[in-house]
């Protein structure tokens, strides 16, 4: 079979460990021929594609990043989109796609899917809130890094006594400030799926540096929001999946904990950071599993489906039922486990 694979959204590491996969067991295992488009739909919309091979493919394991680049391009948003990926998948021969992404990527494979292409997608996001998938690879990785720097930051805040804010990455989810906040001992962590109240937290860490010398470390996710009216933060502009560009709540909070409880504060966003680099064992792991998943799906025609984890085993999912909702945090995890360690 001739078949394509693209990596499309935010970057995340494990990509390459997929393309390696889907290369090696494709070439090898069923003699296929691959092609690699660049840069997500974008690689579709301009047919822009080159021979994806074993030989290509080594050394890219433990690499971050993604080999065939990626861009947040929707083909929906173009005019004339949708026909000129048609237009490119007959030109270049293709039996089926591979397509490696989060909700926005599967979200166009979705729509495609069901105009006829025979389309597999393998779920990927650092933000972890992708249905149908208990877990996406990259949400590992960028956990331990945040937990990594949550450690460090911990000790400079006992140091000088303060109060440090960190925000991580996860703009519709809390899974990552979640996860690293319960992992780094957070003193309080703020998620989208809750808007919180500034005077809760400021009370809570009142209490906190009352027992004495007790630096915090607040961990807030990119799109934790104030309870209406409480706080003012700014907007961002959108991109073309129509998602605010975010990055601020970091400083307002911190500006605003000292203000109110005039606890020395800083910030520290982690940004990007969280998505390059190389992956963790695990999700290399999970990368690899889901790789050679996704080509078995392929040549078992299992078309319009998502490879994904559940109970530690590889299933199929509707690509439809992914994209469906998102996947947030359990609010049993932040109330009965994170909250225990508050104040
Ligand atoms: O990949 C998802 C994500 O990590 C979000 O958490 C974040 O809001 C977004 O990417 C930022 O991506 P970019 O700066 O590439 O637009």
């Amino acid at each position: 079979m001739r078949v394509g694979v693209l990596t499309g959204g935010g970057d995340c590491p494990g990509l390459n460990a997929v393309i390696r996969a889907v290369v090696r067991k494709g070439e090898t295992g069923y003699g296929d021929e691959l092609v690699g488009f660049e840069d997500g739909w974008r690689g579709l919309l301009e047919d822009r594609r080159s021979v994806l091979d074993v030989e290509r493919c080594r050394g890219i394991l433990p690499r971050g990043g993604t080999i065939l680049g990626t861009s947040r391009t929707n083909p929906y948003r173009v005019e004339g989109g949708p026909e000129a990926v048609h237009a490119t998948w007959e030109r270049a021969g293709l039996d089926a796609l591979i397509a490696i992404g989060g909700e926005d990527t599967l979200g166009v494979a979705n729509r495609l899917a069901a105009e006829g292409l025979q389309i597999v997608g393998v779920p990927k996001t650092i933000d972890n809130d992708l249905s149908a998938t208990e877990v996406t690879f990259g949400f590992h990785t960028a956990v331990q890094i945040a937990t990594d720097a949550i450690d460090r930051l911990h000790t400079t805040a006992e140091s000088h006594d303060r109060v440090i804010v960190c925000e991580v990455m996860g703009r519709h989810a809390g899974w990552i400030a979640t996860y690293a906040g319960i992992a780094g001992g957070a003193a309080e962590i703020l998620v989208p799926e809750e808007p919180f109240d500034i005077e809760e937290v400021c009370a809570h860490l009142r209490a906190r540096h009352a027992k004495g010398r007790y630096a915090s470390v607040v961990v807030v996710a990119e799109g934790a929001k104030p309870k209406e009216g409480s706080l003012a933060v700014r907007s961002g502009e959108l991109d073309a999946f129509g998602h605010e560009r975010l990055g601020g709540i970091g400083n307002v909070l911190a500006e605003e904990i000292e203000r109110r409880t005039g606890m020395e504060s800083r910030v520290t966003i982690l940004g990007h950071v969280q998505r390059g680099g190389t992956p963790t064992a695990f999700d290399r792991v999970l990368a690899t599993r889901f790789g050679v998943a996704a080509i078995d799906a392929v040549h078992d025609g299992a078309f319009g489906m998502m490879v994904a984890l559940r109970a530690d085993q590889i299933v199929r999912a509707p690509l439809a039922e992914a994209v469906a909702a998102l996947k947030t945090v359990d609010p049993g995890l932040v109330h009965e486990v994170a909250e225990v360690f508050w104040g």
